[in-house]
């Protein structure tokens, strides 16, 4: 029996053109004797397109952004994969949401396929929703006791009111050089590392363009350590990798545009820092009941000390990602991975049909 596999791709997202790269990528690496594919485009403007099955490489993204006028309406995911419309045709075995950012990665996308009971890869709507807001990711992380830097909240509405407090508060919890971001967002974007007060006026303007919500955090002097974390309810890490940015930080122009940095994979850190690592990785993914995959983000000082700076619980997903990188090394290969998350998803979803709904 083929694996009737559903992939969406695109999205309401600034992260729309990376999505797509991704698609090619996966569709290329799967095996068509293995897996029907269908491709399901979401337009930047939030419009589902369902295209007819691939039967075989697709050449360019081109061909894969699907003209919205044949669009459909998200809540027919479920009869939209009954393609052979014979009695017995459940539709789709698995959807995989190859989806970066809000309008994807957060929750929502998961919340619809919840509520039409279709399996899918990857995290389910708590984590993904509590891994994309910074400020509840890190509330979570410390009640697991996860080491991280120090860090304060605010909403706009409150700093609007009295902006000069705001400052006191970050200046004298945090001190200098301090980074402000908006809380729901990834990819660097309105981002800023400041060294004064001049400075922090300007991000917190910047950054609140984003969000109602802003965090802000006490900056260090570190090391970009990355682990992957593949599994459910025994979750396994990959070897750890290092991003060495050759900029004062990792910002968005670095991650997409200059390719400005580099990946050392496996990362040259010792047995002992790496099972600490692995250990806080695990005990990340656990705290935020992750299901499938995520990517640990660390930061390493010289002095030994280790912070978790985020999961990412649908990473960057090309071959050349780091995610995809890291469990090859591991021995893992893009292929493999990939069958290893629908897998995941259709193992989850089994468990979840055992869940009794009436007493
Ligand atoms: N507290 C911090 N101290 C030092 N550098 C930081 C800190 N927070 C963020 N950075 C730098 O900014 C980059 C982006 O921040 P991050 O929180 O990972 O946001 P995103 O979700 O956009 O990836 C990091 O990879 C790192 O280079
Ligand atoms: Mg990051």
């Amino acid at each position: 029996m083929k694996t009737k596999l559903g992939l969406l791709y695109g999205g309401k997202s600034a992260e729309h053109d990376v999505s797509l790269q991704t698609a090619l990528a996966v569709i290329k690496a799967l095996d068509l004797e293995k897996f029907d594919i269908y491709p399901i485009y979401i337009t930047k403007e939030g419009s589902w397109v369902k295209g007819p099955q691939l039967t075989g490489p697709v050449e360019n993204v081109k061909s894969l952004t699907l003209s919205a006028e044949a669009s459909m309406s998200p809540f027919a995911m479920q009869s939209a994969g009954q393609v052979s419309k014979e009695d017995g045709d459940e539709g789709f075995d698995c959807l995989f949401p190859l989806l970066h950012g809000p309008n994807g990665e957060d929750g929502t996308v998961q919340g619809l396929l919840e509520l039409l009971n279709l399996p899918y890869v990857g995290n389910g709507v708590l984590a993904s929703s509590a891994g994309m807001d910074k400020v509840i990711m890190k509330n979570i992380f410390a009640q697991a006791g996860l080491p991280q830097v120090k860090y304060t909240w605010f909403i706009r509405s409150e700093w609007e009111k009295d902006k000069a407090s705001a400052y006191d508060k970050i200046e004298a919890e945090l001190g200098y050089p301090c980074f402000v971001k908006p809380a729901n967002l990834g990819s660097s974007v309105g981002i800023s590392k400041c060294v004064n007060r001049e400075e922090l006026e300007t991000a917190f303007v910047e950054a609140f363009q984003f969000d109602r919500k802003i965090i802000v955090e006490e900056g260090v002097v570190a090391r970009e350590i990355e682990l992957g974390v593949l599994g459910n309810d025994h979750p396994k890490c990959s070897v750890a990798g290092e991003i060495i940015a050759k900029k004062d930080f990792y910002d968005y122009k670095a991650k997409y545009e200059d390719g400005d940095t580099a990946m050392v994979i496996p990362a040259d850190i010792s047995e002992d820092n790496y099972q600490s690592l692995n250990e806080m990785a695990i005990s990340a993914f656990k705290s935020l009941d992750c299901s499938g995959l995520v990517r640990a983000d660390f930061f390493l000082t010289k002095e030994g000390k280790m912070y978790i700076n985020e999961v990412n619980t649908m990473p960057g997903f090309t071959p050349f990602s780091m995610f995809p990188l890291l469990w090859k090394h591991t021995g893992v290969d893009y292929p493999q991975l990939i069958e290893t998350l629908v897998s995941l998803a259709q193992e989850r979803y089994e468990e979840k049909q055992k869940i009794k709904y009436s007493f």
